[in-house]
């Protein structure tokens, strides 16, 4: 079972970009959407393409391979070619700083 752990200070994920991050061996991203934090696995649940090399607009990313989109919100995919929701992570802010709970389901 996974806790918080720290994933980068608040300030290197600007309102309206993303943040990769490495924790436990895992490639994550760090969003900042509306004044909230996100994060999802960067991995496609099409063909595994990297998500963080997408383009974000509003609450939503494009996968960079085949154009398919997901909820930054909640890991949901919005659009074909994708059809499984990529894992979402627990976020938490504290003294400045990000925290995520991985997600192991
Ligand atoms: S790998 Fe992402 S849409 Fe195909």
């Amino acid at each position: 079972m996974s806790d918080f752990q720290l994933a980068c200070p608040a300030d290197e994920v600007p309102e309206g970009g993303m943040q990769l991050v490495e924790l436990d061996e895992r490639l994550v991203i760090l969003f900042h959407v509306d004044g909230q934090y996100y994060c999802l696995d960067d991995v496609c649940t099409h063909d595994g393409g990297p998500l963080s090399d997408g383009e974000l607009l509003g609450c939503e990313i494009a996968c960079p391979r085949h154009g398919a989109k997901f909820d930054v919100r909640n890991g949901e995919a919005l659009t074909m070619p994708a059809t499984q929701a990529t894992a979402a992570h627990e976020v938490k802010l504290d003294g400045g700083n990000i925290y995520v709970k991985i997600n192991d389901d």
